[in-house]
């Protein structure tokens, strides 16, 4: 699945976004706050090709085909979920080269719009440790709503305070 919006491409990522997500990706203002450790080597991002952003609704933000970002879709298919029945959360994160540009918004909004039309998805979180006032804009601006407070540890062992949101299909 491929989708366009006016200034992105949301494509599948390929093996060969390895160098370029390892650009960003090493960043540690993208990674930690977001829930994983920044990148190491260019063969950490090639794993991390190969699993993790191999799952389905997962895609690589791109500009001319160069991989800048990453928004997917994490279904959880278990009744007994923090979410609730067949959960489905949102995830982002963009290159810091390329933030203050509403680049998060604009393929946030495109996904959103193939979940809750073509996977015909009804409701969907997202969520965010206080401290990250730039993704809690980007909820806001997609229209999410308050849903509540969770305690979490982030990759440090820490203890912190999220906020969880929600979507739901007009
Ligand atoms: C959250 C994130 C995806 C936002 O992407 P973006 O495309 O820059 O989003 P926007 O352009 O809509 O900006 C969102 C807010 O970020 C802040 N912001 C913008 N540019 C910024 C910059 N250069 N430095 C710091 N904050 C900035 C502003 O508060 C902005 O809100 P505003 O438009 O009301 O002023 C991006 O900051 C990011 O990848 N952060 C690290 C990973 C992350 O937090 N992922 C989400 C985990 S819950």
């Amino acid at each position: 699945m491929i989708l366009k919006t006016e200034r992105l491409v949301l494509r599948p990522w390929k093996e060969t976004d390895a160098e370029c997500l390892y650009h960003f990706a090493k960043n540690p203002k993208i990674g930690p706050i977001a829930g994983w450790p920044p990148h190491e080597s260019v063969e950490e991002s090639l794993e991390i090709i190969k699993t993790v952003f191999s799952k389905k609704e997962t895609y690589a933000i791109t500009i001319d085909d160069n991989a800048i970002g990453a928004i997917g879709l994490l279904f959880y298919p278990y009744t007994n979920h923090f979410w609730g029945e067949n959960g489905v959360e949102l995830g982002y994160w963009i290159g810091e080269e390329y933030w203050g540009q509403g680049l998060a918004v604009e393929a946030a909004e495109e996904l959103l719009k193939h979940a809750f039309e073509d996977l015909k998805i009804e409701k969907i979180h997202a969520c965010f440790i206080y401290e990250n006032h730039q993704s809690k804009r980007v909820l806001e601006k997609l229209g999410f709503r308050y849903f509540c407070d969770k305690e979490n540890t982030d990759i440090y062992g820490n203890e912190t305070r999220e906020m969880a949101m929600f979507l739901e299909k007009e």
